[in-house]
Protein backbone atom coordinates (compact mmCIF):
# COMPACT_ATOMS: atom_id res chain seq x y z
CA UNK A 1 0.00 0.00 0.00
CA UNK A 2 2.75 2.29 1.06
CA UNK A 3 4.44 1.45 -2.50
CA UNK A 4 1.14 2.31 -4.26
CA UNK A 5 0.83 5.52 -2.58
CA UNK A 6 3.73 6.32 -2.97
CA UNK A 7 3.59 5.69 -7.13
CA UNK A 8 -0.01 7.80 -7.12
CA UNK A 9 2.58 10.88 -5.70
CA UNK A 10 5.08 10.12 -8.71
CA UNK A 11 2.24 10.42 -11.09
CA UNK A 12 0.42 13.42 -9.75
CA UNK A 13 3.24 15.09 -8.85
CA UNK A 14 4.77 18.38 -10.62
CA UNK A 15 6.79 16.84 -13.53
CA UNK A 16 9.17 20.13 -15.03
CA UNK A 17 9.95 18.95 -18.40
CA UNK A 18 7.73 16.17 -19.23
CA UNK A 19 6.18 15.98 -22.62
CA UNK A 20 3.22 13.52 -22.35
CA UNK A 21 1.84 14.84 -19.18
CA UNK A 22 -0.96 18.07 -20.23
CA UNK A 23 -0.24 20.76 -17.69
CA UNK A 24 -2.53 24.13 -17.71
CA UNK A 25 -0.49 27.18 -16.45
CA UNK A 26 -0.62 27.83 -13.17
CA UNK A 27 -2.71 31.37 -13.80
CA UNK A 28 -5.50 29.49 -15.77
CA UNK A 29 -5.71 26.62 -13.16
CA UNK A 30 -6.57 29.77 -10.42
CA UNK A 31 -9.60 30.87 -12.41
CA UNK A 32 -12.86 30.04 -10.53
CA UNK A 33 -15.58 28.58 -12.18
CA UNK A 34 -18.51 31.84 -11.78
CA UNK A 35 -21.36 28.46 -12.65
CA UNK A 36 -22.59 26.82 -9.27
CA UNK A 37 -23.15 23.61 -9.28
CA UNK A 38 -27.27 23.30 -10.10
CA UNK A 39 -29.79 20.84 -11.53
CA UNK A 40 -29.88 23.55 -14.48
CA UNK A 41 -25.79 23.40 -14.92
CA UNK A 42 -25.77 19.72 -14.72
CA UNK A 43 -28.58 19.39 -17.14
CA UNK A 44 -26.68 21.83 -19.48
CA UNK A 45 -23.09 20.03 -19.64
CA UNK A 46 -24.70 16.60 -19.71
CA UNK A 47 -26.44 18.27 -22.97
CA UNK A 48 -22.40 19.37 -24.24
CA UNK A 49 -20.95 16.41 -23.30
CA UNK A 50 -23.61 13.71 -24.92
CA UNK A 51 -23.10 16.02 -27.98
CA UNK A 52 -19.55 17.29 -28.21
CA UNK A 53 -17.56 14.52 -26.00
CA UNK A 54 -19.29 11.60 -25.49
CA UNK A 55 -18.10 9.95 -29.50
CA UNK A 56 -14.52 9.95 -27.43
CA UNK A 57 -14.86 10.10 -23.83
CA UNK A 58 -17.56 7.62 -23.59
CA UNK A 59 -20.75 7.96 -22.02
CA UNK A 60 -19.65 7.48 -18.32
CA UNK A 61 -16.09 9.13 -19.15
CA UNK A 62 -14.62 5.89 -19.22
CA UNK A 63 -12.32 7.09 -22.83
CA UNK A 64 -14.31 4.24 -24.10
CA UNK A 65 -16.52 6.54 -27.09
CA UNK A 66 -17.18 4.91 -30.37
CA UNK A 67 -14.69 7.62 -31.91
CA UNK A 68 -11.81 6.36 -29.13
CA UNK A 69 -9.85 3.43 -31.31
CA UNK A 70 -9.31 5.19 -34.03
CA UNK A 71 -7.94 7.65 -32.36
CA UNK A 72 -4.16 5.77 -31.51
CA UNK A 73 -4.28 7.70 -27.95
CA UNK A 74 -6.72 7.12 -25.11
CA UNK A 75 -8.52 9.97 -24.56
CA UNK A 76 -8.37 11.16 -20.73
CA UNK A 77 -10.49 8.97 -18.45
CA UNK A 78 -12.41 11.64 -16.84
CA UNK A 79 -13.81 8.96 -14.62
CA UNK A 80 -10.51 8.97 -13.01
CA UNK A 81 -10.69 9.97 -9.17
CA UNK A 82 -7.08 11.83 -9.74
CA UNK A 83 -9.41 14.20 -12.18
CA UNK A 84 -10.49 15.83 -8.82
CA UNK A 85 -6.93 16.92 -8.53
CA UNK A 86 -7.11 19.18 -11.26
CA UNK A 87 -9.05 22.79 -10.60
CA UNK A 88 -12.40 23.88 -12.99
CA UNK A 89 -9.90 26.32 -14.24
CA UNK A 90 -7.13 23.54 -15.64
CA UNK A 91 -10.36 21.50 -17.00
CA UNK A 92 -11.74 24.88 -18.31
CA UNK A 93 -8.01 25.79 -20.11
CA UNK A 94 -7.79 22.07 -21.72
CA UNK A 95 -10.96 21.78 -22.78
CA UNK A 96 -10.87 25.85 -24.22
CA UNK A 97 -7.57 24.93 -25.73
CA UNK A 98 -7.88 21.61 -26.80
CA UNK A 99 -5.26 18.83 -27.44
CA UNK A 100 -4.38 16.75 -30.78
CA UNK A 101 -6.74 15.05 -31.31
CA UNK A 102 -9.16 16.66 -29.19
CA UNK A 103 -10.89 19.74 -30.79
CA UNK A 104 -10.61 22.95 -28.81
CA UNK A 105 -13.99 24.56 -27.85
CA UNK A 106 -13.00 28.18 -27.37
CA UNK A 107 -15.01 29.22 -30.36
CA UNK A 108 -16.86 25.70 -30.77
CA UNK A 109 -18.60 26.44 -27.31
CA UNK A 110 -19.45 29.30 -25.06
CA UNK A 111 -17.69 30.01 -21.89
CA UNK A 112 -20.79 29.13 -20.30
CA UNK A 113 -21.31 26.02 -21.54
CA UNK A 114 -17.60 25.26 -20.86
CA UNK A 115 -18.36 25.66 -17.52
CA UNK A 116 -21.41 23.87 -17.23
CA UNK A 117 -19.59 21.05 -18.95
CA UNK A 118 -17.18 21.04 -15.99
CA UNK A 119 -19.40 21.10 -13.59
CA UNK A 120 -21.00 17.91 -15.45
CA UNK A 121 -17.50 16.46 -15.15
CA UNK A 122 -17.47 16.46 -11.89
CA UNK A 123 -20.13 14.13 -11.60
CA UNK A 124 -18.58 11.40 -13.53
CA UNK A 125 -15.18 11.02 -11.47
CA UNK A 126 -15.17 8.07 -9.22
CA UNK A 127 -14.88 8.97 -5.19
C1 LIG B 1 -11.79 13.58 -30.92
C2 LIG B 1 -11.86 13.01 -29.57
C3 LIG B 1 -12.18 13.93 -28.41
C4 LIG B 1 -13.27 14.74 -28.23
C5 LIG B 1 -14.45 14.95 -29.19
C6 LIG B 1 -13.12 15.34 -26.93
N1 LIG B 1 -11.95 14.93 -26.34
FE1 LIG B 1 -11.27 15.46 -24.51
N2 LIG B 1 -9.54 14.44 -24.84
C7 LIG B 1 -9.28 13.65 -25.94
C8 LIG B 1 -7.94 13.11 -25.82
C9 LIG B 1 -7.27 12.19 -26.83
C10 LIG B 1 -7.41 13.61 -24.62
C11 LIG B 1 -6.02 13.34 -24.04
C12 LIG B 1 -5.07 14.41 -24.54
C13 LIG B 1 -3.67 14.21 -24.01
O1 LIG B 1 -3.50 14.18 -22.77
O2 LIG B 1 -2.77 14.11 -24.83
C14 LIG B 1 -8.44 14.43 -24.01
C15 LIG B 1 -8.31 15.10 -22.81
C16 LIG B 1 -9.33 15.79 -22.17
C17 LIG B 1 -9.22 16.44 -20.89
C18 LIG B 1 -7.98 16.49 -20.00
C19 LIG B 1 -8.07 15.46 -18.91
C20 LIG B 1 -6.87 15.52 -18.00
O3 LIG B 1 -6.31 14.47 -17.70
O4 LIG B 1 -6.50 16.60 -17.58
C21 LIG B 1 -10.43 16.99 -20.61
C22 LIG B 1 -10.83 17.76 -19.34
C23 LIG B 1 -11.29 16.72 -21.73
N3 LIG B 1 -10.59 15.99 -22.66
C24 LIG B 1 -12.60 17.13 -21.82
C25 LIG B 1 -13.36 17.05 -22.98
C26 LIG B 1 -14.66 17.66 -23.12
C27 LIG B 1 -15.41 18.41 -22.03
C28 LIG B 1 -15.05 17.43 -24.40
C29 LIG B 1 -16.35 17.87 -25.07
C30 LIG B 1 -16.66 19.30 -24.99
C31 LIG B 1 -13.99 16.65 -25.06
N4 LIG B 1 -12.99 16.46 -24.16
C32 LIG B 1 -14.04 16.20 -26.36
C33 LIG B 1 -10.14 13.42 -26.99
C34 LIG B 1 -11.34 14.07 -27.22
Amino acid sequence: MALLASALITVTGEQPGSTDKWIAPAAEARKKNPIAVSESSLAAGQKVYAKRCVACHGKTGNGDGPDAAELGIHPAKLSDPLMREETDGELFWKITVGKKPMPNYGKRLSPTDRWNVINYLRSLARR
